[in-house]
């Protein structure tokens, strides 16, 4: 498919060839980078920042490296390559042509969905705002705008969606992705990890981690819709979101590594007082953005999700590599549930329960860059460890109750009692903002977390990431 990169909206769907589409969306852009230059990144807006732009979606040229001023980036609109005959891979309309165009039944949900994921794009810009002022590294920093600039391009996939095939009402949606804004009390964001701060690059890591994820696997499911406008959008957004992954996981291995360092230097665990993180801080953590994240995964069981597969909207993760018959409609499955005050398991069925098989599916994914920093721990003797599911839920079948991390029901007072040992206190905060301090000269490091192992698109750790003169 043609890449049409000197648009004024670079793209690959021939906006072109669409003049009242085209000029819907160059009347939304600048909107969008008033948006950008009022709530992006407070500051760095007039730097050159060695970015990755893309300008196709083949193997070569989707990721093209150069300096560039963020608000001069060019945001554009990419779909995956068609996939010849595609048909749909699970839910009732298994084995029918995938549309091209949105089923009039279902436009109401498809736009829904879309809504939801495009709203989490720019909110989470919004919380990271502030971070530029006391990035560890100009590496690190570099790598903030990427994220920055790709959730921007990826509320554009969205919104281009909206346009295309929603008339009206996508306008109207697409225009409030820019009114909500994160934290906002009287026009807040739609989910709430969205409304919570990100106020330092500890948090950053371990959102980008966590929460991020989340967004792989909403994406991932929703790359196996049968629209197959939203199923091409989502797949391409992947690309970008592995490198979002990549700075988390990688994010906090470097903290963890300086962590083992500090320690054995000072053959002391109790490493705050030598400028680092001791581990039990980076325990609760942990705890907080994971829970958190297992929220945007909606309640165990929902009719919702059960209606959006049988519809073809959504999918589950890898649908099409799971050996069932893909429509569920006798099968069941097991769902945490809290029963005379233990966890327990009830019965569900599978339809209904597709939240929960989502939310396991990315415990499983979660697991793998914890057991690459416990790599690092083991020369200590120390782990960090995934909380039980049950804890510190505010969504489904635990919002109710108290669980330990390590899964035991419990009252308020015990709750109230161990919650500074599990949960970020403001002491930790504190700690952990008292560390955080820009760190601008190419190649130096902030003394809280280790340098990366390389430097990016094969460029020395000490290149200029971010011209700063
Ligand atoms: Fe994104
Ligand atoms: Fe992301």
């Amino acid at each position: 498919m043609s890449v049409d990169i000197d648009a004024a909206i670079p793209n690959n769907v021939d906006l072109a060839g669409d003049r009242r589409l085209q000029r819907a969306l160059e009347s939304w852009q600048p909107r969008f980078v008033q948006w950008w230059n009022e709530l992006g990144p407070v500051a760095f807006q007039d730097n050159d920042v060695y970015l990755r732009t893309a300008i196709a979606v083949g193997q070569e040229g989707w990721a093209n490296f150069g300096y560039v001023k963020m608000p001069e980036y060019r945001w554009g609109i990419f779909l995956a390559e068609p996939e010849p005959d595609r048909t749909v891979a699970f839910g009732d309309h298994l084995g029918d042509p995938a549309w091209q165009e949105v089923p009039g039944e279902y436009r109401a949900e498809l736009r829904r969905l879309i809504v939801v994921q495009g709203d989490t794009e720019p909110a989470s810009v919004e919380q990271q705002r502030a971070l530029c002022l006391t990035a560890p590294s100009l590496y690190d920093l570099r790598n903030l705008f990427q994220v920055n600039v790709e959730e921007g391009r990826h509320l554009w996939a969205m919104v281009y969606l909206l346009h295309r095939y929603f008339g009206r009402d996508g306008r109207d949606e697409a225009d409030e992705l820019l009114e909500r804004h994160s934290g906002d009390h009287d026009s807040p964001r739609i989910l709430g990890a969205f409304n919570e701060a990100t106020p330092d690059w500890l948090s950053f890591f371990f959102f980008t981690y966590f929460t991020d994820r989340d967004g792989k696997f909403q994406l991932a499911s929703l790359r196996e819709s049968a629209f197959d406008p939203l199923s091409r959008t989502c797949d391409f957004m992947l690309k970008e979101e592995a490198h979002h992954m990549f700075v988390g996981a990688s994010g906090i291995a470097r903290v963890v590594q300086r962590t083992v360092e500090l320690m054995k230097e000072h053959d002391t665990a109790d490493v705050n007082q030598f400028g680092g993180v001791d581990v039990p801080t980076l325990q609760r953590y942990l705890n907080f953005h994971y829970t958190v994240s297992l929220d945007l995964f909606g309640a165990e069981t929902s009719t919702n999700a059960a209606n959006y597969f049988a519809a073809g909207l959504k999918g589950r993760f890898q649908e099409e590599k799971r050996g069932d018959d893909h429509r569920l409609r006798d099968a069941t499955r097991e769902v945490p549930s809290v029963t005379d005050g233990r966890v327990a398991t009830r019965e569900s069925p599978a339809l209904a329960a597709l939240n929960e098989t989502l939310r396991e599916d990315y415990t499983a994914d979660c697991r793998k860059g914890l057991d690459r920093w416990n790599r690092l721990l083991a020369d200590v003797g120390m782990e960090l460890v995934l909380p039980h599911a049950g804890f510190n839920r505010a969504v489904g079948e635990f919002a109710d109750h108290h669980v330990t991390p390590d899964g035991k029901v419990i009252g308020e007072r015990e709750w109230q009692s161990h919650r500074a040992t599990w949960l970020p206190t403001d002491a930790d905060r504190e700690h952990v903002e008292s560390l955080m301090a820009g760190v601008r000269r190419p190649g130096k490091m902030a003394g809280w977390i280790a340098p990366p192992a390389t430097g990016i698109h094969a460029k020395p750790v000490d290149f200029e990431y971010v011209r700063t003169n």
